[in-house]
């Protein structure tokens, strides 16, 4: 008799250099005041030059595998969604399986931007619904500073490093549970949010490195419409598809980009506000990683209690866009 899958624990660590508005505004035109009312975000963390995606990934996994009494060893599967590679290959879960020790385990990366963390936990899910494996750690991380324009006010402001992770395993008789999941893509609008160099499309070469071109950007009010529909519209799905209703949820938690784009969902699905988590304010975009740290920071805050439904509903390029509804 399969009960699902559950949460068995998180985990999420970002480093320890914390970079303000003010800092900001020291190296591109713009101000505090400026950051806080057009996004919400008040400082972010940059990592070490020395530490990677897989560096951050592996402090968020410990603290996830601590957390679920779960042995690295145990694990079958790790999934890792990430913009921001170690290195193009191998892929940044195979530096983290070793890290952990984790031999037994299939290891791979998914690149679906800032839905790449739900878009983790809908293929560990079926995975382990499908009985190929039983204990998987899925994880978020990205050192989004790597791919910023540093010149370039539009986008510097948004973004930060940091990872979040979660193991999986089939759930016991009582447990919280998966209760559904919904992915999405459109790829009509990838140049709206993209970063168009360092790839096989446009190489970065001696005559284009001055360019730039391996950095993110982005048509911050087109990604904006962009967001706040297809959130509403996944977050709805997984709500309906897990029978439940608004007034059931007693925690949405929003991809972390814009503190605006958060209040209009919100708005939408008509879910008060004090029932949305929210800590863009300390940690800015973090892509892939930010679904995963706030998840871990609601649990270990108290914010989630056993039996209560959370949502997660987050997007980004490609475009992608991805909900789960979880009973905890
Ligand atoms: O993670 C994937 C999903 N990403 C998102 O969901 C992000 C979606 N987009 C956004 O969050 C917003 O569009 C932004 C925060 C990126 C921009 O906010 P906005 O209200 O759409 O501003 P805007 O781009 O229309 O710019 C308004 C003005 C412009 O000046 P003018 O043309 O009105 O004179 C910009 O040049 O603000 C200017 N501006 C800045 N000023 C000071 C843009 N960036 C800055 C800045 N400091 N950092």
């Amino acid at each position: 008799m399969t009960h699902g899958v559950t949460i068995a624990g998180t985990g999420s660590y970002v480093p320890e250099k914390i970079v303000t508005n003010d800092d900001l505004s020291k190296i591109v035109d713009t101000t505090d005041e400026w950051i806080v009312t057009r996004t919400g975000i008040k400082e972010r963390r940059i990592a070490a030059e020395n530490e990677s995606s897989s560096d951050l990934a592996t402090q968020a996994a410990l603290k996830a595998l601590e957390q679920s009494n779960t042995k690295a060893e145990d694990l079958e599967l790790i999934i890792i969604a990430t913009i921001t590679p170690d290195t193009l290959t191998p892929s940044t879960a195979a530096y983290v399986q070793t890290n952990l020790g984790a031999h037994k385990a299939v290891a791979f990366d998914i690149s679906a931007a800032c839905a790449g963390f739900v878009y983790a936990m809908k293929i560990a899910t079926n995975m382990i619904n499908g009985g190929s494996v039983k204990n998987a750690l899925i994880i978020g991380a990205e050192k989004l500073s790597c791919v910023t324009n540093w010149t370039d006010r539009t986008t510097c402001v948004l973004f930060g490093d940091g990872a979040g992770a979660a193991v999986l395993r089939p759930a016991e008789e009582g447990e919280g549970r998966i209760l559904a999941t919904d992915i999405g893509t459109d790829g009509t609008q990838t140049k709206i949010l993209n970063i168009p160099g360092g790839g096989s499309a446009c190489p970065t070469t001696p005559e284009n490195i001055h360019e730039n071109l391996a950095t993110l950007t982005m048509s911050g009010k087109e990604v904006f419409k962009q967001a706040v529909t297809r959130m509403r519209d996944s977050a709805n799905t997984v709500i309906e598809r897990a029978n439940l209703t608004p007034e059931d949820i007693s925690l949405v938690i929003p991809h972390q980009a814009n503190l605006r784009i958060i209040d209009a969902i919100a708005d939408r699905l008509a879910v008060p506000n004090d029932r949305v988590f929210v800590n863009l304010h300390k940690y800015g975009n973090t892509s892939a990683a930010a679904i995963a740290i706030a998840l871990d920071e609601a649990n270990r805050e108290g914010k989630i209690k056993k039996g209560e439904n959370l949502v997660m509903v987050a997007f980004g390029a490609g475009l992608t866009w991805a909900a789960a509804a979880i009973e905890w």
